[in-house]
């Protein structure tokens, strides 16, 4: 069974153009998934339909092999946990605590069970100190740790991470990427949206290229990064340690890991 399957997916704002022209997509339970492309060539409207938040308006989106359609909102997000940009948004409670426990609190899980998940939650986000305080006296990078622990704490099988590190400082960057290839080994979906190609060839198994409401490019980030007129028609830089790799005159790769034998096996 499929994590994500989209199926001939259309879809249109009300009084819009349409913004998805006819998307077809399968997503494998386990995989890490990047999905880039230029702004506002629809990626958080795709995303969007893999918690309910949108409907399409012709097309199907199947969830753990269900249509989506017969789930309410509520019931996507147990099985889909979606991270957004800005982590302020999501914030509404007065501790690090009770906002991490709002999410189980609502799915009527027994106190006791409540206070075990947060609380393993809180120390896979290194939050654990912060459990009392007021969650918008934390830093950006604390917050947006907070905002995922929030959706980490639902035990989701599916992880959205929309722009999860814009505005972030390189080590509150880090400690997010952390967390989301801790899940990953645990055999969760991960579909990272951005625009650091950095972390899309670091990470990715597959790059999903987006460009105007289609799917342009489908491949690992070692294909797509390959294929120039692809980059040039999704705008899309390579990742610098391509650049890096061609400039030492080896062949490109597309992980610092990767790069590193090479240059020891030159050595
Ligand atoms: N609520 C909305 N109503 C109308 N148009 C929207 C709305 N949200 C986004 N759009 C439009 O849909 C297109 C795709 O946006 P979006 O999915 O946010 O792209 P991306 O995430 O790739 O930047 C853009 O042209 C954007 O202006
Ligand atoms: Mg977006």
């Amino acid at each position: 069974m499929n994590s994500i399957d989209v199926e001939n997916l259309h879809f249109t704002y009300p009084e819009s153009k349409e913004i998805i022209k006819g998307i077809n997509l399968s997503v494998k339970k386990g995989e890490f998934l990047s999905l880039v492309g230029q702004n506002g060539s629809g990626k958080t409207t795709l995303a969007k339909h893999f918690n309910g938040l949108l409907r399409p308006s012709k097309g199907k989106v199947f969830i753990l092999g269900e249509d989506a359609k017969n789930s309410s909102i509520a019931e996507l997000s147990r099985k889909v946990g979606h991270l957004f940009q800005n982590p302020e948004n999501q914030i509404f409670e007065e501790t690090v605590f009770a906002e991490i426990a709002f999410g189980p609190r609502n799915l009527n899980l027994p106190e006791e069970e409540i206070e075990a998940r947060v609380d393993k939650v809180l120390k896979t986000t290194r939050l654990a100190k912060y459990r009392d305080t007021h969650p918008l006296s934390l830093s950006g990078g604390e917050k947006q740790r907070l905002a995922l622990a929030s959706v980490v704490v639902m035990e989701p099988q599916i992880l959205v991470l929309d722009e999860p590190t814009t505005g972030l400082d390189l080590l509150s960057i880090m400690g997010i990427l952390e967390i989301v290839k801790e899940l990953h080994k645990k055999n969760v979906t991960v579909i990272l949206i951005t625009h650091d190609m950095g972390l899309v060839s670091e990470l990715s198994e597959r790059v999903v290229v987006m460009g105007n409401g289609q799917i342009i490019g489908d491949g690992t980030p070692k294909e797509i990064f390959a294929d120039d007129d692809l980059l040039e028609r999704a705008s899309l830089e390579p990742p610098q340690i391509m650049k890096f790799s061609k400039i030492l005159g080896l062949k490109p790769e597309v992980k610092v890991d990767a790069l590193y034998k090479r240059i020891v096996e030159t050595l």
